[in-house]
């Protein structure tokens, strides 16, 4: 089901999509948290990670919940958003080869996360509101309260350690020849003559 197309008619088509959105969406967080754990090298944040991957799980048999409420079948659609958000993650977390920077890394990658499933729960509750369907609502309001806690969780370790350490990491001498390389690739492109 595509957005626009004519597949979403009603409000309660759009509903029933998006709830089956985040359903995919949380799927696939689950998968991906398992990696973000392993990569993390701070035992705060490694904790953190592993407490998300079970609220996780239970944010999925919540959403079970909600589909049997809406006498509906559980099933995700394809969300091409969190699979940006988590190809991106990885992508940077590839990346990164100082261990400590890469902390900060993940946190950035995991907060992208939060905020997208914070914007879709939020979208639901209202709309479950609107629908007359607060007792599904409830379900929607718990998984939101543990997202935003997340997110303040990970700001806060981000805050008081993880960004400092981050920045007082010294370039390792690989990175200082890599960098030395960049600026002579620079000058030579500005002066056009080659640097010796
Ligand atoms: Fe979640
Ligand atoms: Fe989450």
């Amino acid at each position: 089901m595509g957005w626009f197309s004519q597949d979403i008619a009603t409000m309660d088509d759009l509903f029933q999509h998006t709830l089956e959105d985040i359903y995919y969406a949380e799927h696939q967080i689950e998968k991906a948290l398992p990696e973000m754990i392993r990569k993390a090298s701070d035992p705060e944040l490694k904790k953190g990670f592993q407490t998300h991957l079970k609220q996780t799980k239970g944010h999925i048999k919540r959403l079970d919940q909600a589909f049997k409420k809406l006498k509906l079948k559980p099933r995700g659609t394809k969300c091409p958003a969190i699979e940006g958000i988590i190809e991106e993650a990885n992508e940077i977390a590839g990346e990164v080869s100082d261990k400590v920077v890469l902390n900060a890394a993940l946190i950035g990658a995991a907060q992208a996360v939060e905020h997208y499933e914070i914007t879709r729960y939020g979208t639901l509750l209202a709309w479950s509101k609107a629908l007359g369907r607060k007792d599904v609502g409830r379900l929607f309001q718990a998984n939101l309260k543990e997202e935003k806690a997340t997110d303040k969780k990970l700001n806060g370790i981000a805050k008081r350690k993880i960004n400092k350490k981050a920045v007082a990491r010294k370039p390792k001498q690989a990175n200082k020849l890599q960098q030395q390389r960049m600026q002579d690739v620079m000058a030579q492109a500005t002066t056009g003559v080659p640097t010796l």
